[in-house]
């Protein structure tokens, strides 16, 4: 039985737009508009139990789930939504043990999901430029409870030389030119690893899927997701009137080897190698005949 202690975190839920996530102090209390709630009168209850509040309204003390840790983000950036974040990890093929490189922290919650996939084994490493965005995503994945299993770095993988990270499982993309980090990322994953960009416009898509191709990326596929909600009520059920619109478009890949990649490796070895033995037998040469010239 899950009970409720001092400093639990608890989503205190009246109705789908009225709900708010709180770890649970003993000495404060919740003021909202259908009443006031003392946070002492949840401790030592079983989550899903419900409080009375001084208007007579009743609300529930529900465990929070990544869900709800998302959709109560601190927004210093755009997000991604639950509505994506399930075809990531699945079309992705993200699991425990998994180590993930994310490129654009942002607010940290495409950060903390994966996290919460990949844990208790796996890694995130997630790289970002803005030290004021970084700090929120701190927040937002020590709230959720994954801290432990992300690694937060503040560097620009667009004009670094290093690697900071190799034999990555999946890179997760989400900044505004990520073709140019392409060639970059390619570097960092595992043969056949996958890569997912977010993509607000489709113009971004069409140059992010030409850097794919052009870096031996296959199984290219880009998607649009959206979610119709649907009121369910007895004799009277339809499409709700409220939606999410469009948030971004999704690009999926793996890295694998053309083979014209190695072809032109060899090739410019060959080239290379050739020029130094040529240099050699010149400078060879010239010695034999400096010699012949002294010994005269
Ligand atoms: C839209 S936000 C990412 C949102 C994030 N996926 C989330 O779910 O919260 C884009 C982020 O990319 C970061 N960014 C921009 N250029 C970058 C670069 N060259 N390297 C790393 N991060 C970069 C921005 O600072 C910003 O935080």
């Amino acid at each position: 039985m899950a009970i409720i202690k001092n400093k639990s975190p608890v989503l205190f839920f009246y109705n789908n737009s009225k709900k708010w996530l709180m770890n649970i102090s003993k000495k404060e209390s919740l003021h909202t508009h259908i009443g006031v709630l003392k946070h002492a009168d949840a401790i030592g209850k079983e989550y899903g139990s419900r409080l009375m509040t001084n208007k007579d309204k009743y609300v529930y003390l529900l465990e929070p789930t990544m869900y709800d840790y998302i959709m109560k983000i601190q927004h210093g950036t755009q997000i991604v939504y639950p509505k994506d974040l399930g075809y990531i990890a699945a079309r992705a093929g993200i699991q425990d043990g998994q180590k993930i490189l994310e490129i654009g922290t942002g607010s940290g919650s495409l950060t903390s999901f994966v996290a919460s996939i990949v844990k208790p084994r796996g890694h995130v490493y997630t790289f970002d430029v803005d030290e004021k965005f970084m700090k929120i995503a701190e927040k937002n994945i020590r709230r959720a409870g994954v801290s432990k299993y992300v690694s937060q770095h503040n560097l620009d993988l667009k004009t670094s030389k290093d690697t900071p990270v190799t034999d990555m499982d999946v890179a997760l993309i989400d900044l505004g030119d990520p073709w140019i980090v392409i060639p970059k990322v390619r570097q960092m994953l595992k043969g056949s690893g996958s890569i997912f960009a977010i993509c607000p416009t489709m113009n971004q898509l069409e140059k992010l899927t030409m850097a794919l191709v052009e870096n031996e990326f296959t199984d290219i596929e880009s998607t649009e997701h959206i979610i119709r909600t649907i009121e369910a009520r007895e004799g009277k059920t339809r499409h709700s009137f409220q939606g999410i619109g469009h948030t971004t478009y999704l690009c999926f890949a793996r890295k694998a080897f053309f083979g014209t990649r190695r072809a032109k490796t060899a090739t410019k070895a060959k080239t290379a190698t050739k020029a130094k033995t040529a240099t050699k037998a010149k400078t060879a040469t010239k010695a034999k005949t400096t010699r012949k010239i002294t010994k005269k």
